[in-house]
């Protein structure tokens, strides 16, 4: 899959928006000027990061994000998604320091895009507890009134299908909970908050929401019934559970009687039209029928108990993660959430997509980048409303449970001098992006 110069990538749609996203907990540092999160818990218990590593410092993008906007500047984005801490607004200081980088990041040209929830929730608060919606939206509120003069463009949540499925169902991030099915309460809280966080930000004068969301094609493991039954029922759990609320305003089938609370009021509250619809996209999944075993993949062990398997993805490369290297997943996932979804689908944004590899000339990453925008031209070809792709990530990062071995930036990151350097990567899409001229 390598780049050719001779066909360049092809045309977005006019006013397109160009990024490249990093989240707080992954880069900020600065860990002793905020209040602690439920990671910064998860972190300090002995193996649960897998090189023993924090995100005491990681970046130190607090200290240094004049140096990292410049980076971005020189990238030519026209945008830039990263999360608003709510920890560090708890602490009294945070919205000074949004406030700055918004202010530089206009200045620079920039589009500031940040998403107020990006899994570091307040130590002392849990998704369990119905209340966390209403302090979340009490958060968005004063985050909007600081901001809202500036910033055009919101997100509320990130990823809340791997928040729940990774955090509370198999432990391997924060908080560490072992809930499996009883984890989905944490889903159920995060849709609510979102969709309080949506009537925050209008109330506030905002008019531009959306949520990003982790996606991707289930391919079932063979046309075996039990093989296509598990499958179906995984795509249920990461491209259905979320977006069916949001889009359709219900829960797919048998989903709903899980859920505490008034559900149908609460779906009221979820399906609070969005003006745009977030996807992060990374690899397809092979899923068959359980095969009484826990299986290790990618990073993650899943209990034998769980009603499906995943499997290796045979005939294509791997990243460094393991994650199978396939673009043509894109186009599939997007032609048919637009088939599924029709007009409840609003214009999507990728808001995440991207690879990890060692290196600073690291050809494997521009292929995949390549390859996904030109599948994602693709999509918009089959006539799919998209209207932004943004990389992860600007800055090699605190990777969560894989501490800093995996490294997904376009700017490489030493972690003992925090010295940056722009991979091959960087350059490469600077190239696209003037390449695709004016994008303002
Ligand atoms: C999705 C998450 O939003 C982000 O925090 C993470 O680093 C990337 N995927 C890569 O795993």
């Amino acid at each position: 899959m390598a780049t050719d110069a001779d066909h360049p990538i092809p045309r977005f749609p006019a006013g397109f928006l160009w990024g490249v996203s990093t989240s707080a907990h992954q880069i900020e540092g600065a860990a002793d000027e905020r209040e602690l999160s439920v990671w910064d818990a998860f972190t300090a218990e002995p193996g649960r990061v897998k090189d023993g590593s924090t995100a005491a410092v990681a970046c130190d993008h607090y200290h240094r994000h004049r140096e990292d906007v410049a980076l971005l500047a020189g990238l030519g984005v026209n945008a830039y998604r990263f999360s608003v801490s709510w920890p560090r607004v708890r602490s009294g200081k945070g919205l000074d320091f949004y406030d700055r980088l918004v202010d530089d990041l206009c200045a620079a040209g920039v589009r500031p895009v940040p998403t107020l929830f990006h899994w570091d929730l307040p130590a002392d608060l849990d998704w369990l507890d119905r209340d966390t919606a209403a302090r979340f939206a009490e958060y968005v509120a004063l985050v909007a009134d600081r901001l809202g003069d500036r910033v055009t463009k919101w997100i509320t949540l990130n990823e809340p299908a791997e928040h729940t499925l990774l955090g509370h169902a198999l432990g391997v991030h924060a908080p560490g909970r072992h809930l499996l099915f009883d984890a989905l309460p944490a889903a159920h809280h995060q849709l609510l908050a979102h969709g309080l966080a949506v009537r925050a930000l209008r109330a506030s004068g905002a008019t531009d929401i959306g949520i990003a969301n982790s996606h991707g094609p289930t391919w079932a493991a063979s046309a075996e019934a039990a093989d296509v039954e598990a499958a179906d029922f995984y795509d249920v759990l990461l491209n259905r559970l979320f977006a069916d609320p949001l889009l359709l305003g219900r829960y797919p089938e048998g989903i709903g009687e899980l859920m505490p609370g008034d559900v149908e009021a609460d779906l009221e509250v979820i399906a609070e039209p969005l003006d745009w619809y977030g996807v992060n996209y990374y690899a397809p999944t092979r899923v068959g029928a359980p095969q009484g075993a826990e299986i290790e993949f990618g990073g993650v062990t899943m209990p034998a108990e769980l009603p499906f398997s995943v499997r290796e993805i045979e005939g294509h490369p791997v990243t460094d993660f393991g994650w199978p290297v396939a673009p043509e997943g894109l186009t599939e996932l997007l032609t048919g959430f637009r088939d599924r979804y029709g007009d409840r689908l609003p214009p999507v944004v990728i808001t995440e997509n991207g690879c990890s590899y060692p290196g600073v000339d690291d050809q494997e990453r521009i292929a995949y980048l390549d390859g996904h925008l030109r599948a994602l031209h693709r999509a918009v070809e089959a006539g799919v409303d998209v209207r932004g792709y943004f990389v992860w990530s600007l800055l090699d990062n605190f990777e969560w449970a894989e501490g800093y071995a995996r490294r997904f930036g376009l700017v490489h990151v030493d972690f003992d001098t925090l010295e940056r350097t722009p991979k091959a990567s960087y350059r490469w899409y600077r190239e696209v992006l003037r390449a695709q001229g004016p994008t303002a």
